[in-house]
């Protein structure tokens, strides 16, 4: 146990293409693609400041700089919707925005890999435990998963990863943890690997985009070699960093939504209108009859006339 310095900045990369969206992603950042009403970056950027953290550092890419609007103020925006005394929608705005100074922009120039996004956003954390949050994962529980591994963290000190339980056959997607005795409100992690060939895997807890990391992952990710997929992997830094400090895992229970799958993407949909008191009713009244009316495979007329 060790006094540590708190959690006060997280990393968001948002470089990523978001090739899987296309069209939508043409023009748009996936990170901007909306979860009823606001964009899936919302949430993520939502939950770290829930969990304590000030200063936002989003690593973005080409054709993001629309991200960098979405946390600025609109002044025109705001003006208009004064002057309408649209006061529940300026308060929403000035909820979201991040006060002056508390966002960095920096950008992952090549494509690199998760690591290397990470290693991007060294100089603005400096010499400081940071969070990290992949903004393709949003999550719905009544304590957030980042509020959970920060209470972990403050009595541990050390590195911190958010885990889940995936399907034994999902296990080549993702880092896969090996799980050791139990710490407070986690466990100790024995070992990880990221993307493990079929049947290889040590366990079924996958690694869900949460992470609390010592600033010491910098100087390994400077000189880390490219791993699954040809790409600088973040997992095979942490495996290095393990050489020399303590990695808990946080079993995370609540809900979590896979926003860079179609499928996931649209499950958040569904269960976060199920969420709004203002809107719970009528979407579940509009699920209900389109599950009882839509026959699987039915396709417009048109749709089959393109096939
Ligand atoms: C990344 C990480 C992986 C983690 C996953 C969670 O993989 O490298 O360890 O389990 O995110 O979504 P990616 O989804 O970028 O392939």
């Amino acid at each position: 146990m060790s006094t540590q310095k708190p959690v006060r900045k997280a990393v968001f990369p948002v470089a990523g293409l978001g090739t899987r969206f296309l069209p939508a992603t043409k023009a748009v950042p996936k990170e901007m693609l909306t979860v009823v009403d606001r964009p899936v970056i919302q949430y993520v950027v939502d939950e770290a400041r829930e969990a304590g953290v000030e200063h936002f550092v989003f690593v973005t890419g080409r054709n993001k700089s629309v991200i960098e609007d979405h946390f600025d103020l609109q002044v025109e925006l705001n003006d208009t919707l004064r002057k309408r005394g649209k006061t529940v929608e300026i308060r929403q705005l000035e909820e979201l925005q991040p006060k002056p100074g508390q966002a960095s922009f920096t950008r992952q120039q090549a494509p690199l890999g998760l690591g290397h996004a990470v290693w991007c956003a060294r100089d603005i954390i400096g010499d400081e435990p940071f969070a990290l949050l992949l903004p393709d994962m949003i999550m719905q529980s009544p304590k957030s998963c980042l509020s959970s591994m920060v209470e972990l963290h403050s009595k541990t000190g050390g590195n911190v990863l958010g885990v889940e339980e995936c399907k034994p056959e999902d296990t080549h997607k993702y880092g896969i943890i090996d799980r050791g005795d139990k710490v407070g409100n986690g466990f100790i992690i024995n070992d990880m690997v990221e993307k493990p060939p079929q049947g290889s895997a040590p366990s079924n807890l996958y690694l869900n985009g949460r992470y609390i990391l010592q600033p010491k992952i910098f100087d390994i990710l400077e000189h880390q070699k490219s791993g699954a997929g040809g790409e600088i992997q973040l997992t095979d830094a942490m495996l290095r960093l393990a050489e020399t400090e303590d990695f808990y895992g946080f079993h995370f229970k609540g809900r979590t939504f896979d926003c860079g799958s179609k499928e996931g993407f649209i499950a958040a949909n569904v269960a976060f209108s199920l969420w709004r008191p203002d809107m719970a009713d009528n979407v579940r009244h509009e699920i209900e009859k389109l599950l009882s009316e839509v026959k699987p495979f039915e396709r417009r007329q048109s749709d089959r006339r393109e096939q």
